[in-house]
């Protein structure tokens, strides 16, 4: 029996149909932010449903932003900006499970003439913030935190222009410098030795900042003049290709699934996902290519076949890293299996996600290597069903889901309410698309 917090999943046998996502988390977070800060109003149909960007939206009202909410299915904020005049929060930021908008955030409240207290629950409270606090207090905030995590009491004021050299892969950490650089006297330079997400660069194009841009090594360097004004914009925000990821797994799994995914996120920082699954065997054509605001988005067709294994490391450990759980999750199923390297900072996501999927996998039955930088799953492997704990991670209880569908048995997922951070309707639409 299903209750809140405990789903079971029954094997399938394919899924079929169309799946219309919820915005991309990530594009969510930028706006909700950006269109705060910025002149005038912004509309952004199809925000997030997810409750980490529900986060950033009670963070940005208790900084004085007015949003509400337009009555109708597509989920669509009004933003009034504040023009860049925030007020003093009169309590705590709570900042929820979102480790996006506890860094991101913080990059804008350094550069405002008021002290800030950002906080988060158990996990975002393990999470590490020294990333953000270095580079923050280099450029003149002054901030507090439990060595190196949160809570964080930061002290805004004027800030300064830095060169900043990003010691590990994160777009978090690039977006934090470059919104406080946003607020600095001078251009701020931000290199990060991978190429990650650009979603904040495009997002600040879109609301009319400037920037320079341009590829350094396997990385990229962003310059951006402080002092610049926003102005708001509409936006449809595109599918969340993240979530997207289950689903086109789950087709994976299952040589006669078809899928259909409407208006979905292409931004090539984070469409590697596409690439591996071909490369394992997935067929997926693309149709509908347009730009909206920067953001490539498109409509796509997906055909189950079998699935070869791969290997993921180096730069496509950090391209793919919200998507190695589901990956990781249907590994056993694939001919060769998988080898997952380079991926650490899988470590310190909303759980150790490198101890939780080995520990589930195992559960079902899988033979794993657990790495300290990632794992080796053997491939032919035959799975059955087990208790799977979600450790109060979405993108856990999502990858074992998908796995449960190839499963002999039922799964029961523990703590599957976590969906709801980055997909409330996850275990519904699954459901629907699943035919037995
Ligand atoms: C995100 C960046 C990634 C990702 C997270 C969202 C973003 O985190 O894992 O879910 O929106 O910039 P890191 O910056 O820590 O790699």
């Amino acid at each position: 029996m299903n209750n809140p917090s405990e789903i079971t999943v029954r094997p399938a046998r394919h899924v079929r149909g169309t799946v219309q996502l919820p915005g991309d988390k990530s594009i969510s977070h930028r706006y909700a932010m950006l269109s705060g800060i910025a002149e005038g109003s912004s509309r952004l149909e199809n925000y997030s449903t997810g409750a980490d960007c529900a986060s950033t939206l009670a963070c940005m009202r208790a900084l004085g932003v007015k949003w509400s909410r337009i009555e109708g299915p597509s989920n669509t904020i009004e933003v009034h900006g504040s023009a860049g005049s925030l007020v003093a929060p009169s309590a705590p930021l709570d900042c929820g499970n979102s480790g996006s908008t506890m860094r991101m955030l913080s990059g804008i409240v350094a550069g405002q003439p008021f002290t800030s207290e950002m906080v988060g629950d158990e996990s975002l409270s393990r999470r590490p913030m020294q990333r953000i606090i270095g580079p923050l207090s280099e450029m003149g905030a002054h901030i507090a935190s439990q060595d190196g995590k949160p809570p964080l009491n930061i002290k805004g004021g004027s800030l300064k222009a830095i060169d900043y050299k990003m010691p590990v892969a994160s777009a978090q950490v690039k977006s934090c410098v470059l919104l406080a650089g946003l607020f600095a006297k001078g251009e701020t330079r931000v290199e990060e030795p991978l190429r990650t997400r650009d979603h904040t660069e495009v997002a600040l194009r879109a609301f009319g900042a400037e920037l320079n841009r341009k590829a350094a090594g396997a990385g990229s360097e962003v310059r951006i003049r402080g002092g610049q004004r926003l102005r708001g914009v509409d936006a449809r925000i595109p599918g969340d290709l993240s979530s997207a990821a289950f689903f086109l797994c789950a087709a994976a799994l299952f040589p006669g699934s078809q899928l259909t995914i409407p208006h979905l996120l292409m931004n090539p920082t984070r469409a590697r996902l596409l690439d591996i699954l071909m490369q394992m065997g997935l067929h997926i054509s693309v149709t509908q290519m347009e730009e909206i605001h920067g953001e490539l988005v498109g409509s796509l067709q997906i055909e189950g076949a079998a699935l070869h294994g791969t290997t993921i490391a180096g730069a496509d450990a950090a391209a793919l890293i919200d998507e190695i759980p589901v990956l990781a999750a249907i590994a056993p199923f694939t001919e060769q299996g998988m080898e997952i390297r380079d991926a650490k900072e899988l470590r310190v996501k909303e759980s150790d996600r490198i101890v939780a999927l080995a520990a589930n996998l195992r559960q079902m039955g899988a033979e794993v290597e657990e790495r300290d930088d990632g794992l080796k799953i053997p491939g032919g492997q035959s799975l059955h069903g087990a208790q799977i704990d979600s450790h109060g991670d979405h993108r856990i209880a999502m990858a074992f889901a998908v796995a449960a569908l190839r499963a002999k048995g039922d799964t029961q997922i523990r703590g599957a309410e976590s969906a709801a951070i980055s997909y409330p309707a996850f275990f519904h639409t699954l459901e629907e698309l699943t035919e037995r």
